[in-house]
């Protein structure tokens, strides 16, 4: 798994943050605050967390590096992104299908050219990690070559990534528009070229049932269903203008969800992107087959969709991951991302601990893409993914955190008015890149 394997065992010292449980199910007691913790890492794999001083008895020969007050986590999980929507991010003034049109179609028409795909992903790649991201789901184009220049620029960084080619053959303009026929077989050779290469993965990626026709959404069911190790991941119940378009594009279809229960497009490892506006029934039967649904906040509020219901899903027992949805989101950060939970969690009434918007940014988002135990977590076993958070990165950050009572009052702090400057150290694959 490591690029540099048989290397020497790197120790980073400083305070560690460790889960041992869900703190939505089991409260705060769920997790662990290490005041003077370690990481001992080698060959890209986790080996130990635990206190800094017997660590570093046990380790006499790992390489330190001492991180001091700084706080160290799991690297970000980005549950959901569009890389191909970077240079468009916060685009002014329209609802969904408008922003689609206005803003977003028109730039993911750039990407039939592989050199435009490779300098976008190298950028976005760069702005996730300066962010502490190091794992993010992202939907490509639908050219191939989106998808290629996501996985080769990953690959150069030892990310893990999971991505696929977006599906559209209705309800698109001609430059993106592909065919049943064609989605399935550029997926699938897409698929069996890069699925499990390394630390990627492939994602069959319908966009969403407007896009797709009843026979573009069964050939990608099919599909799934020769390759049920995938994840699936589209769209779900963004916004209500878009639940009536649905209707009447399926009129036979119960509701938003069986539009893709009918089509074979439902099951575990199936990852509803929004799922704001949900019906009992949706509910019940994401629950039912174990799917995810991921929360996007800043673009649920910057497009105006509406307030997911953090408190009854996560109690329910559904897989909940966080996401940025760049650039339906208005940012790259995990942090700004937890503090748009937050707030939509407030306007909902249920204020979200720093314990439940962390868990949510790391383990809930590997979770949500099937991959706990492998990233997102400070456990021996996991993956070497670490970020490193300054806890005082600005003087307003600083000043409110001198006043902590303890580690979640700071935190809090970082993750309501922090940004990349927070981020102080990132590790990707058990090698230092920030
Ligand atoms: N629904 C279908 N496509 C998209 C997209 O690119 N962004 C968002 N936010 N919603 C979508
Ligand atoms: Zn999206």
């Amino acid at each position: 798994m490591s690029a540099h394997p048989n290397t020497t065992p790197d120790l980073l010292l400083g305070q560690t943050l460790t889960f041992e449980g869900n703190p939505f199910l089991d409260g705060p007691s769920a997790v662990r605050h290490e005041r003077r913790g370690a990481v001992l890492v080698q060959d890209g794999v986790i080996e130990a967390v635990g206190a800094a001083d017997e660590l570093r008895r046990d380790t006499p020969n790992a390489r330190v590096t001492e991180y001091g007050d700084h706080l160290l986590i799991p690297g970000f999980v980005d549950a959901h992104a569009h890389y191909p929507q970077t240079a468009i991010i916060a685009s002014w003034g329209k609802r969904l299908i408008d922003w689609l049109n206005t803003y977003t179609f028109p730039e993911e028409s750039r990407f039939g050219d592989a050199d435009y795909a490779a300098e976008i992903a190298n950028r976005y790649l760069d702005l996730i990690v300066a962010n502490g991201t190091t794992t993010v789901a992202s939907y490509a184009t639908i050219h191939p070559q989106s998808v290629t220049a996501l996985f080769e620029a990953a690959e150069a960084r030892g990310m893990r990534l999971l991505a696929g080619k977006t599906c559209m053959d209705r309800n698109a303009p001609d430059t993106l528009r592909d065919t049943a026929q064609t989605a399935y077989d550029d997926s699938k050779a897409l698929l069996e070229h890069w699925h499990d290469r390394g630390r990627l993965k492939y994602v069959i990626t319908p966009r969403f049932s407007p896009t797709s026709t009843p026979d573009q959404l069964s050939a990608l069911g099919a599909l799934w269903a020769e390759h049920p190790d995938c994840l699936m991941q589209t769209h779900l119940s963004e916004q209500t203008d878009e639940i009536a378009w649905v209707q009447s594009l399926f009129p036979d279809a119960r509701d938003y969800l069986d539009t893709y229960e009918m089509h074979g497009l439902l099951g575990a490892g199936g990852v509803y992107g929004h799922a704001i506006h949900l019906t009992d029934r949706e509910r019940a039967r994401l629950l039912e087959v174990d799917a995810s649904v991921v929360h996007c906040p800043t673009s649920n509020t910057f497009i105006g969709s509406g307030l997911f219901d953090m408190d009854g899903l996560t109690t329910a027992g559904m897989r909940v991951g966080l996401a940025t949805d760049t650039g339906g989101g208005s940012s790259f950060s995990m942090l700004r991302t937890m503090a748009a939970a937050y707030e939509v969690a407030q306007l909902r009434g249920r204020p979200l601990h720093p314990t439940e918007l962390i868990w949510l940014a790391t383990e809930g988002s590997a979770r949500a893409l099937r991959l706990e135990g492998t990233v997102g977590r400070l456990a021996p076993g996991a993956e070497a993914d670490i970020t490193v958070l300054d806890l005082a990165s600005t003087p307003a950050i600083a000043q409110r955190a001198e006043r902590a009572k303890d580690v979640w009052e700071a935190l809090f702090a970082t993750i309501m008015m922090g940004d990349d400057r927070a981020i102080a150290s990132v590790w990707i694959d058990g090698i230092r890149a920030i």
